[in-house]
């Protein structure tokens, strides 16, 4: 960056308008979802100290291993600018005693997460994620209860080309996942040698992930391995069937992918991702993922209280909705007020009347630049208004406005005060 030209940093990316309108129709579309079901909006910091995210996510992770914004604080504590919301909420769920309180929690979170990944279409190193956790119960109705917001979320906001893949990475009992690792390891030593150098040193410390590795050597392995899902024990596979039942009985359509892993550490049962398969994705089409981290509450100090949810990437899902989703989404002015000043008074009184208008929940426009007659219809058009009141002399002496409508072209006299009742009846 060179010393005279301040720029935002690079992964770091302004939403500006037009586009800032499908951003505020994503996350208004969402609250909506999540209000009914019961969601409630928790907002955590956007710093937390590393050791939350080391041990909330895991130390063998990409995120904590490579990817995290760690800095220390003026006392010498490490922080890290958060690369997620779930090990925050459940800090802060664990910290203020929640489940005393109640014995079901739904919260849901919408902000900024940094992860300092290598910057390309769809990834950046600072992204939005709308996020929600639900805490108090391991029964497959609420997994199946998250699966179908992840689902609504996405279909609510206009995405129709989605696919949802779900499945199972087991628990922690002996019989499961530990043994189903023991099995991968001894598996992925045989052929060591055909691993990329990450998947090499991790095979012993997370042997799962060269099913998330994208390196030729590890593809060709992972295509010969037993998968996550067929390594499951009885109980998770029984869990596993409840949740698709629940699915069924909605009838959410999903698809079974038996290799997902997910990239984070807590996860444990039902794992699930959202892909968008329209175009306008190039290889970053992960829309969202989530799933079940029943031990991770206990992990970070709390009681032995489970915990499912997801989180959707606003980035991605922007990019799902298309090129021509600003435009279609921008905001439009209910009216455009339109008044010179050779016209005494006329600019004081459509000001007056945009500040009363406005306060009535109108969107109202003027031009504060004032300019002609003729600059002002046009500055009308471009904002895409659907009336313009004129104040002219005539009308102003009479009290009124000429009220037109842009859209079919007629015109009629109306009065001031009952400009608001004429633009907000149907
Ligand atoms: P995640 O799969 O790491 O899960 O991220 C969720 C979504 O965030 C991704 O599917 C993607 O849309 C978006 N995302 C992730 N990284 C980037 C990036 N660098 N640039 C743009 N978008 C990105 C989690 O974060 C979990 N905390 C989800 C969860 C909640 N699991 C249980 N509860």
């Amino acid at each position: 960056m060179s010393k005279d030209r301040l720029q935002a940093i690079r992964g770091m990316n302004d939403v500006l308008p037009p586009e800032s309108a499908v951003w505020s129709h994503l996350e208004q579309s969402a609250r909506k979802v999540l209000h009914a079901a019961g969601f409630r909006e928790a907002r955590t910091p956007i710093v937390e100290v590393t050791a939350l995210f080391a041990r909330g996510v895991g130390e063998t992770t990409d995120v904590v291993e490579k990817e995290m914004y760690t800095f220390a604080d003026r006392d010498g504590t490490s922080l890290s600018l958060r690369p997620e919301g779930t090990a925050s909420c459940v800090r802060a769920y664990v910290e203020h005693a929640v489940h005393k309180a109640e014995p079901i929690t739904r919260w849901y979170y919408a902000g900024p997460m940094y992860r300092h990944e290598r910057p390309q279409k769809g990834r950046y190193r600072q992204f939005h994620q709308i996020g929600l956790e639900a805490f108090g119960s391991d029964d497959p109705m609420l997994d199946a209860e998250v699966v179908a917001l992840l689902d609504a979320i996405v279909r609510q906001a206009g995405i129709e080309r989605y696919e949802l893949r779900l499945s199972s990475v087991g628990c922690n009992e002996a019989d499961c996942r530990p043994a189903y690792r023991a099995r991968l390891i001894a598996l992925l030593e045989a052929r060591k040698g055909e691993l990329c150098e990450d998947c090499q040193r991790r095979v012993e410390r997370n042997p799962l992930r060269v099913f998330d590795c994208k390196q030729p050597g590890c593809i060709q392995v992972a295509k010969t391995l037993p998968r996550p899902l067929e390594g499951i024990c009885a109980r998770c596979l029984q869990h596993f069937d409840g949740v698709r039942r629940y699915l069924d009985a909605a009838t959410i359509g999903y698809l079974v992918d038996s290799s997902i892993v997910r990239g984070l550490d807590y996860y444990t049962r039902t794992a699930f991702e959202i892909h968008g398969t329209g175009p306008e994705l190039g290889s970053q089409n992960a829309l969202g993922g989530g799933g079940r981290y029943d031990g991770l509450v206990e992990a970070l100090g709390g009681p032995a209280v489970t915990g499912v949810g997801f989180a959707v990437g606003v980035e991605r899902l922007v990019m799902a909705l298309g090129p021509g989703a600003a435009e279609r989404l921008a905001p439009r002015a209910d009216l455009f007020i339109v008044a010179t000043a050779d016209v005494p008074g006329a600019r004081e009184r459509a000001f007056s009347l945009a500040v009363t208008l406005r306060g009535q929940g109108l969107t109202v426009e003027l031009d504060p630049r004032g300019g002609s007659f003729k600059s002002q219809m046009k500055r009308a058009g471009n904002v895409g208004a659907r009336f313009v009141a004129i104040l002219g002399a005539e009308e102003l002496a009479a009290g009124n406005a000429a009220l037109k409508n842009l859209e079919t072209g007629t015109q009629e006299q109306v009065a001031l005060d009952a400009i608001a009742a004429k633009l907000q009846s149907p």
